[in-house]
């Protein structure tokens, strides 16, 4: 028997698989976004968030990392292990201790979802730890 993936799974994969092939250029592509407008609102976004635990989804390639509150801890959720290879080079750079987590973040059911997000427990949910 062959199992048909749902229409759900064809378009995290296919998200993936676009993302995959976009994450050795990513960065170099938005470069010129990112100097004339998306770093000084990375930086106002981040100034306005306080706490000790960063959830961030989506991390991509970890451009956020460094606007992260100094002294929180980040766990980063990204569909994409190229994009999370990127991401944990970046965060190997800045010294930062993060949590890289390879997930689909449709998937993550119920403690994701709560407002705020507080005392999540990865374990609370299907994950693949990440190791670079
Ligand atoms: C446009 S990039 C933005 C990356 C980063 N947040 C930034 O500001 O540069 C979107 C990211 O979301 C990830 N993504 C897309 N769909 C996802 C999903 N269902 N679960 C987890 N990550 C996903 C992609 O792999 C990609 O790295």
């Amino acid at each position: 028997m062959t199992a048909v993936p749902s229409e759900e799974t064809r378009r995290s994969l296919a998200a993936q698989r676009r993302y995959d092939r976009q994450a050795a250029l990513f960065d170099f592509w938005e470069a010129p976004m990112e100097m004339l407008a998306f770093g000084r609102l990375r930086r106002r976004l981040w100034s306005q968030v306080a706490g000790a635990r960063i959830l961030e989804i989506g991390v991509g390639t970890g451009k956020n990392l460094p606007y992260h509150p100094a002294a929180a801890r980040t766990v980063a959720v990204d569909i994409s292990p190229r994009m999370l290879r990127r991401a944990a080079a970046r965060a190997r750079r800045l010294g930062r201790e993060t949590d890289l987590v390879l997930a689909d973040a449709q998937r993550v059911p119920g403690p994701l979802n709560r407002e705020p997000w507080r005392g999540t427990r990865l374990g609370d949910f299907p994950f693949f730890p990440w190791e670079p």
